[in-house]
Order: structure tokens, then sequence, then C-alpha cells
């Protein structure tokens, strides 16, 4: 399973591309809005940061103007992916951006029904909202398998992004139901780095080198 971010932070975006793990970013208009920042300016940084993929949304609900702002956002970098809501106009943009080469992401998955039409419509990618779907006490994670299921019965391309992530055992259990990508918000990756068993052990075996560099110290 290739792993995303989940953000339009720039140092985020820095920081994880380090840790040599980033396969792709998606964003959204909220988390383009915490930034408060030019949205093209972000995206062509983002852009110049990540070799993989990079969701952008098109903001409008009617397929025409859909096409008309994915056409552009394409623009921005080689790597765009423009990502369209499952509704009925969105359905209608995918079919035609993707007739042109263009790469859909579509967003706001919350059934199977949902992720075989936007897939039979042409998208590149479908992303399953896991999250929230839990939020609301039904099964994200049974959704993505689901997902994944249906995909691979009727060998469709289509790419699973397992979205909506909010902790680790999320992650890792999108890639236990077979999720192609996840994509992960930075704090979410940070609690993966993170065990407090790696901690006392690496404080352990510093401070018994510092011991052992006392020990056999010349003494002057
Ligand atoms: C996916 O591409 C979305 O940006 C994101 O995962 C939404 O997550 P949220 O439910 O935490 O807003």
């Amino acid at each position: 399973m290739q792993l995303y971010l989940d953000t339009a932070n720039i140092d985020e975006i820095r920081e994880v591309s380090e840790w040599g793990i980033l396969s792709g970013v998606t964003t959204n208009p909220s988390l383009l809005a915490r930034e408060g920042r030019d949205v093209k300016d972000v995206i062509e940084e983002i852009a110049e940061l990540v070799a993989g993929p990079i969701s952008v949304e098109a903001i409008s609900t009617r397929a025409e103007d859909m096409v008309a702002e994915g056409r552009e956002l394409v623009k921005l970098g080689d790597n765009v992916a423009v990502k369209i809501p499952m509704i009925p106009e969105g359905l209608k943009a995918v079919a035609r951006l993707s007739a042109e080469g263009i790469a859909c992401n579509v967003t706001l998955v919350f059934s199977s029904g949902q992720a075989l039409l936007a897939a039979r419509a042409g998208a590149a990618f479908v992303s399953p909202f896991v999250g929230r779907l839990d939020d609301i006490g039904a099964d994200g994670i049974g959704l993505v398998r689901d997902v994944v299921e249906v995909f691979a019965y009727h060998d469709i391309e289509t790419s699973v992004i397992a979205a909506s992530l909010r902790h680790p055992r999320h992650v890792m259990e999108s890639a236990l139901a077979g999720s192609d990508i996840a994509t992960v918000p930075y704090g979410v990756l940070e609690s993966m780095v993170a065990h407090p068993l790696t901690d006392s052990g690496l404080e352990r075996f510093l401070s018994d080198w510092e011991s052992l560099q006392r020990a056999v110290k010349p003494e002057i």
C-alpha cells in the first residue's frame, strides 16, 4: 500500500518527503483554506516537492464548470489529479476529463455502489471516507474492503485511496483490507513513527554508549 499525505501544508510535505515514504498528496478545499494562501502557489510548491499524484479538488458543482476547472488545475503540475465529488454532475465531468487523459480522484465516496459508478465513469482513483463513516456508527474499513473486493473481482484498474483516516489503526486496517493507497494526515504519520519502547530503548542505548566512552577514556 502506498502512502499519501492528506495535507496542503508545505512544511509537513517537506518533512515527510525526506522520510522517503511519500508517494503522493491529497488536498481538499478545507485543507487549503487552513493554509490561507493562494491555491495556485501552494499547488505549484507541492508539485515541486512531490513526484507522485497530487489531488486538487474542483469546487464547481456543474459538470461543464468542473471540466473547465480540471483543465486549468492540471496546468499547475504534470502530476495533478483532479478531485471530483461523487455526484451525478461529477460523474459526467469524470467521463469527459478521463477521456482527455486527465486523472480524476472521485471523492466523498461512502458506498461501494458509488465507487463502482466512479470507476466505470473512468476515475483513476476513488476515495472511500473511513473516518466520516465511523463517525456515524457505520463501518469505514468495511467499505474499503468491499470496494477492493469488487474492483478485484471485476478487474477494475481504478486505485482505491483509503481517506479520512484518523489514527494508525485505520491506516493498517486499510492495508489489510487491500487498499492500494492510504492518504494519511501528518499527525497520524507522527503517531505511526512513535513507540514508547523505541524511545526508551534508544535512551538506554545512548546512555550505555556514554558509560562505555567514560570507561575506556584514557586518563590524562
Ligand atoms: C481525502 O482525500 C480527504 O482530503 C480527507 O481524507 C478527508 O478527511 P476528513 O474526514 O478528516 O476531513
